[in-house]
């Protein structure tokens, strides 16, 4: 048993789609959850970065005494889990793997496809973790920056939306055999429905919050780590002004948030 919060952090607040399901998956735990909006995105950054952005959030959190890490970001999951777990003796779960392996696991025919950030696609980190665990499958990885900003900029039920899904996933209308896609950022679950659509129901579209927080109660299960019972308590820090990511901090988590700063 370990009363200690579990650290989730994000390059901004779109991590609060996988603290969702962590919630549900352990509602006994206590969360400190950091988004780095003075800072977001990422996914357009270089590799050094975002190493040097992730492990000056990931110091934080450990001023906190967390006693686990969720990298909720695609794109710090992609290029920075290595230093993570160098700087640091506590479990890190990053959220390629366990989203990876629901995807394989769902796929019939193994033809998969990837969504992300820049960061995320050129990393070719979703591709290395599906071909590690199966080497035939056939996977198509695309780039789709500009789901981010409409995200952010509260656009996601706006015609623009569908034009931009249209436009990206169109892409994908070549490879008739897909049966699974990964949304493989932590913005594009609030775009779910509209992707869903535009696949068709021939495709499965899997996001990272429900296999990541199934592996995170499996993880801390295995370790002995669960929480011992008490009121869990959760906190939200966020690097820029607060009150300005409060209202889509709400349409991520589902529910009224209060955040608080940091300074990195
Ligand atoms: N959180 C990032 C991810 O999941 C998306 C936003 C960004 O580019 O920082 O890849």
């Amino acid at each position: 048993m370990d009363a200690r919060p579990i650290g989730v952090f994000d390059s901004g607040v779109g991590g609060l789609t996988v603290v969702k399901g962590i919630r549900g998956a352990l509602p006994n735990e206590s969360i400190v959850y950091v988004g780095d909006t003075a800072r977001v995105p990422y996914g357009t950054r270089s590799r050094e970065t975002i190493i040097t952005f992730a492990l000056e959030i990931v110091r934080k959190l450990l001023d906190h005494d967390v006693k686990a890490l969720v990298v909720a970001c695609n794109t710090i999951s992609a290029v920075a889990l290595d230093e993570i777990r160098a700087l640091t003796n506590l479990p890190v779960l990053g959220v390629i793997e366990p989203t990876v392996k629901e995807a394989v696991n769902q796929s019939k025919n193994k033809v998969i496809g990837v969504i992300g950030t820049q960061a995320t696609i050129q990393s070719k980190a979703y591709e290395m973790a599906i071909q590690a665990i199966e080497p035939h499958a056939q996977v198509i990885a695309l780039a789709t920056p500009m789901l981010v900003p409409i995200v952010e900029e509260e656009l996601f039920n706006d015609p623009v939306a569908d034009v931009m899904v249209k436009e990206y996933l169109g892409q994908f209308e070549q490879v008739k055999q897909l049966d699974t896609l990964i949304l493989g950022c932590t913005h594009y679950p609030l775009l779910k429905d509209k992707i869903e659509a535009c696949m068709g129901t021939s495709v499965r579209v899997i996001d990272s919050a429900y296999p990541t927080a199934n592996t995170l109660r499996e993880l801390l299960t295995d370790k002995d780590m669960l929480g011992n019972g008490g009121k869990p308590t959760q906190v939200f820090f966020t690097s820029d002004d607060p009150s300005k990511s409060e209202k889509i901090a709400k349409d991520f988590l589902g529910e009224e948030v209060h955040l608080d700063k940091i300074r990195l």
